[in-house]
């Protein structure tokens, strides 16, 4: 029999969005958190740039809209873009209350401008905000009693099960594999929040953790809620280039201080794509870097800001100083050799104000979800933001339905005695490697709608293999995460498939141009051969 646990809150993820909804909501009911792995297992631990809010008195909200409208080209909700721009600041409030202590110059914050920002309004912590505000959450998550937190633990699926003595059915929990047993454990929970991040792990370069492998999105997609947008994949355009270095980040902040894009010869090229120069929003600065490594067949580009004093860039960037040391490149005097990697998923489970999504009890928040911010393009430093304020909303709610009676479900135990261990897992290892390569190649920064066809074609393919895998194997964590992607990759191929123009960060060869008209690509449950949902049994 599998392990049960029962909680009021379950949450699934522990980067930004999914520790500040439980210490939200800790106060009043009970909460559990589930992570896959430590806490650098979260993108939000290694945002650098910072978080974007209007608090000081020559910007404001309004420019803050605009150049998040800006970025979005077209496709922002712009209900979502006020609510977030206008809950920020307090936001930014409840950061400090925990304890996170942003970098001040003279009794104010010090505030830096990133790509697409018209003002400066990012409040960071040196080049480390993310480790700043995770390990300050995570903190008070360890220490709050009414919060249980396990690590090591993947969700499978949530629970959608029907409610006794009613037709429609709820979100009741999750299965859970327990990484380090290798058994199946189910924790049933009256509200779920997904907060598992992104998925840029599809694409085989990618600034993210490893963790990134949309599994929030697929187990929406699979428990029936409507998926949105997932052509908009954002490309930083400047993780550091070298062997070892596994698409380390070099954050827009460097930019935003002086930092200026070189060809191998020295010389600029960004004034002849945009007029904003490297503060071009940046999928601009991305495709002008691909368009340019392929055109002179370079292996990459450089980032130059040695023309600051040492000083200056120790002091403002003191974790990109020493990781690029680590490798040879000392930034005060030597450019940056940088290419672009897969970074923001801006697409995601679609929900409304609070978090919810089109299942009852199931609520997505942060980079897992799509709140309409984003619409075809993120604007730097607005996604730290999109977790709080959505963490806030969603637990605002969830607080307001605890008072109501607890329906009564019934779960069924998932039944791991039909299955074996695996002796093929090398299928698992390729898969994992053709799946991320043909994405990149093929669904990348530049697409075109035979790419997509052949993609789609190799999907069917990994598909029906994995399916056939699960029938007969134990789920282990790979193959989970294979799933997902498998999944995942597939919504962004319809997505971008039945997107014909070509619009923020989705620029395909065939569709160049902008249609007069933005809408939303909503794909809806049903619409898509599914993997296979494996049910508790195993079975398949
Ligand atoms: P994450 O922080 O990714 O957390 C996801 C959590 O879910 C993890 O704990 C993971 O273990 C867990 N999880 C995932 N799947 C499962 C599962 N199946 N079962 C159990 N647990 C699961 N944004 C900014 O606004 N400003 C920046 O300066 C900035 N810099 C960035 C720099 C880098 C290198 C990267 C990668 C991103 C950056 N971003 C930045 C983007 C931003 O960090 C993310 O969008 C944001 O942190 C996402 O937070 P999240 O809580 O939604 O997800
Ligand atoms: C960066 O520091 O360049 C990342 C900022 C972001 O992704 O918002």
């Amino acid at each position: 029999m599998n392990q049960r646990f029962s909680t009021d809150i379950l949450i699934i993820g522990g980067g930004a969005a999914g520790l500040s909804a439980a210490l939200h909501l800790a106060p009043h009911a009970r909460v559990t958190v589930l992570c896959k792995g430590e806490i650098g297992s979260a993108s939000s631990h290694w945002a650098q740039g910072g978080i974007a809010a209007v608090t000081s008195e020559e910007d404001s909200l309004e420019a803050h809209v605009q150049d998040t409208l800006r970025a979005g080209a077209g496709l922002c909700d712009e209900r979502a873009v006020g609510f977030t721009v206008e809950n920020a600041p307090a936001a930014i409030r409840s950061l400090v209350e925990w304890g996170v202590t942003f970098d001040t110059e003279n009794n104010h914050w010090h505030l830096t401008r990133e790509g697409g920002h018209s003002f400066r309004r990012i409040l960071h912590v040196a080049d480390a905000t993310g480790k700043a505000i995770t390990e300050t959450l995570m903190q008070r998550v360890l220490d709050h009693e009414n919060i249980q937190f396990f690590n090591d633990r993947i969700a499978i699926d949530v629970i959608n099960r029907s409610r006794l003595g009613r037709y429609s059915s709820r979100c009741a929990g999750a299965y859970v594999l327990n990484r380090s047993t290798g058994h199946v454990e189910v924790f049933q929970a009256r509200f779920v929040i997904l907060a598992t991040g992104g998925a840029s792990k599809v694409y085989l370069y990618t600034s993210n953790p490893d963790s990134s492998t949309g599994d929030g999105i697929a187990m929406a997609w699979r428990a029936g809620c409507r998926v949105a947008n997932m052509e908009f994949n954002q490309f930083h355009p400047t993780c550091l280039y070298h062997p070892h270095a596994k698409s380390f980040l070099i954050s827009e902040a460097v930019r935003g201080e002086g930092g200026v894009l070189k060809l191998k010869n020295g010389r600029r090229f960004m004034d002849r794509y945009h007029e904003l120069g490297e503060l071009a929003p940046r999928d601009i600065v991305a495709r002008a870097i691909d368009h340019e490594m392929k055109r002179t067949g370079a292996d990459c580009v450089y980032l130059d800001i040695s023309h600051r004093p040492p000083e200056f860039i120790r002091a403002h960037f003191p974790t990109i100083s020493a990781r690029c040391m680590e490798f040879g490149i000392d930034i005060t005097r030597d450019p940056i050799p940088v290419v672009p990697a897969a970074h923001y998923t801006c697409g995601g489970v679609v929900v409304d104000e609070c978090g919810g999504t089109d299942v009852p009890g199931l609520y997505a928040i942060g980079e897992v979800s799509c709140t309409g911010l984003h619409g075809a393009n993120r604007l730097a430093s607005n996604s730290l933001l999109e977790c709080l304020v959505y963490a806030r909303s969603c637990a605002d709610h969830i607080r307001g339905l605890l008072h109501l009676p607890e329906e009564l479900v019934r779960i069924p135990h998932w039944d791991e005695s039909k299955v074996v261990d695996s002796d093929e897992d090398v299928v698992i290892a390729h898969n994992w490697d053709e799946l991320r390569r043909f994405m990149w190649d093929y669904v990348g920064i530049v697409r075109t709608s035979k790419r997509l066809e052949r993609a789609q074609r190799r999907l069917d393919l990994l598909k029906q293999e994995i399916n056939e895998y699960y029938r007969h194997y134990r789920v282990s964590n790979d193959l989970l995460e294979l799933r997902n992607l498998i999944t995942v990759a597939e919504l962004i191929v319809r997505c971008a498939t039945a997107r014909r123009e070509s619009r923020g960060l989705h620029y395909t060869l065939d569709y160049p141009e902008l249609l007069q008209e933005a809408e939303d690509t909503i794909l809806f449950p049903g619409s898509m051969e599914h993997l296979t949902v494996l049910r508790p049994d195993g079975s398949g």
